[in-house]
């Protein structure tokens, strides 16, 4: 069983000292076995940090490492039952495939036989049987990076560890890479711990995502609920693209009905919008206390007339996508925003169009902590 659980795990770069860095901030996770966990977040934000904790290349400053049942804090890497594959795969350029992917085997003196047959087995997973007898600089980005994991697979660990593996890659190459790093976790039955900063990456590849922000996790979910369901405008603006819109404001209960009002500009009239359903219990929790009202821009619609549940905005840009047209807009109050809707109609820049919200799939934010609002 190869769970990793991650306790209050801490890292402090040069601690003490006056260049001293907080990278990880005690996080807790638990990753299950046989999963695929994917670490996302901005560049900066400790992905690699914490790969690199679990790897055992970096000292862990607070908190337990555990795989399985056994605390790995002070063991040695190689006794960890990890392999890692990096970015830049840093295969040995006058060794033929074969026996890049031995080296490893060769060192630790499994037998020549067992050697072999790994090496073939891994080459033959990776379509890379015929060849072996190659040398690295005779291969694509592609077939090198297969060899960097194919070094993984040999060595046979209960958990793989990749640090942002495909972004050497072409955009086509890092598309195929995915699905087969995909089909790879369910053919090895292992558990990989995958971090990339590329959100589409993460949501294709991953049983669950663990979104990251300077040293903290910010939630930990599977792909579908962290879109619909995001925690925290951290969250729902990094997940999703384009990213959801963010409009400040408050809420505003008038005459039993509740609404959002947009916060007042100088530039021109701030808007309201009559919440409905789940929205109106959440402008109840939150009260008067400042909000953030989020949607996403698939869920905005151009409605014919002005009503009490649109609002009004001015097209800057129509960028017409095929199916589908990319509204760039700003509100009266000049609050730029984006909607992607059906490319049925006609726009115009300048033009006034009334926008309509899904708001069975919006969501209020409290301005100050940042996190969602929910109702009863
Ligand atoms: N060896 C180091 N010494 C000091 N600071 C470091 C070191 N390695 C990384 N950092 C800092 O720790 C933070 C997290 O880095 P890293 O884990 O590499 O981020 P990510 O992989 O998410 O881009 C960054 O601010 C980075 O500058
Ligand atoms: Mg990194």
């Amino acid at each position: 069983m190869a769970t990793v659980t991650l306790s209050k795990l801490d890292k402090t770069y040069s601690p003490g000292k006056k260049d001293s860095f907080r990278a990880v901030k005690g996080i807790d996770l638990e990753i299950r076995d046989k999963e695929f966990m994917v670490f996302v977040g901005p560049s900066g934000c400790g992905k690699s940090t914490t790969l690199r904790m679990i790897a055992g290349l970096e000292e862990i400053t607070g908190g337990t490492l555990k795989i399985g049942e056994q605390i790995m804090n002070d063991v040695e890497p190689k006794n960890r039952g990890i392999a890692m594959v990096f970015q830049n795969y840093a295969l040995y350029p006058h060794m033929t495939l074969f026996d890049n992917m031995a080296f490893g085997l060769k060192l630790n003196k499994t037998p020549r036989e067992e050697i072999k047959k790994r090496v073939d087995e891994a080459a033959e997973i990776l379509g890379l049987t015929s060849m072996l007898d190659r040398k690295p600089k005779a291969l694509s980005g592609g077939q090198r990076q297969r060899v960097a994991v194919g070094r993984a697979i040999v060595r046979k660990p209960e958990v793989f560890l990749f640090d942002e593996p495909l972004s050497n890659l072409d955009a086509k190459m890092r598309v195929q890479m995915r699905t087969e790093i995909s089909r790879l976790h369910a053919r090895l039955d292992a558990t990989m711990i995958y971090v990339t900063h590329d959100q589409v990456e993460a949501m294709t590849m991953g049983d669950r995502i663990c979104v990251m922000k300077d040293g903290n996790i910010m939630q930990v979910d599977e792909p579908l609920k962290l879109y619909n369901d995001p925690q925290n405008m951290f969250v729902a603006g990094f997940i999703g693209s384009p990213p959801m819109n963010f409009f400040p404001g408050s809420c505003v209960e008038d005459g039993g009905s509740h609404y959002f009002a947009e916060a007042p500009s100088e530039d021109g009239e701030a808007f309201t919008l009559k919440f409905t359903g789940h929205m109106v219990s959440a402008a109840k929790k939150q009260g008067t206390q400042p909000a953030v009202f989020g949607v996403r821009p698939e869920d905005i619609e151009v409605s014919g007339e002005k009503s009490e549940s649109s609002i009004t905005a001015i097209i800057d840009v129509a960028e017409p996508m095929g199916a589908e047209t990319y509204l760039y807009l700003n509100t009266p109050t000049g609050r730029a925003f984006i909607a992607k809707v059906q490319a049925e109609h006609a726009f115009a820049i300048g033009q006034t169009v009334h926008l309509k919200f899904n708001q069975e799939r919006t969501a209020l934010f409290d301005q100050a902590s940042e996190n969602v609002v929910k109702g009863a």
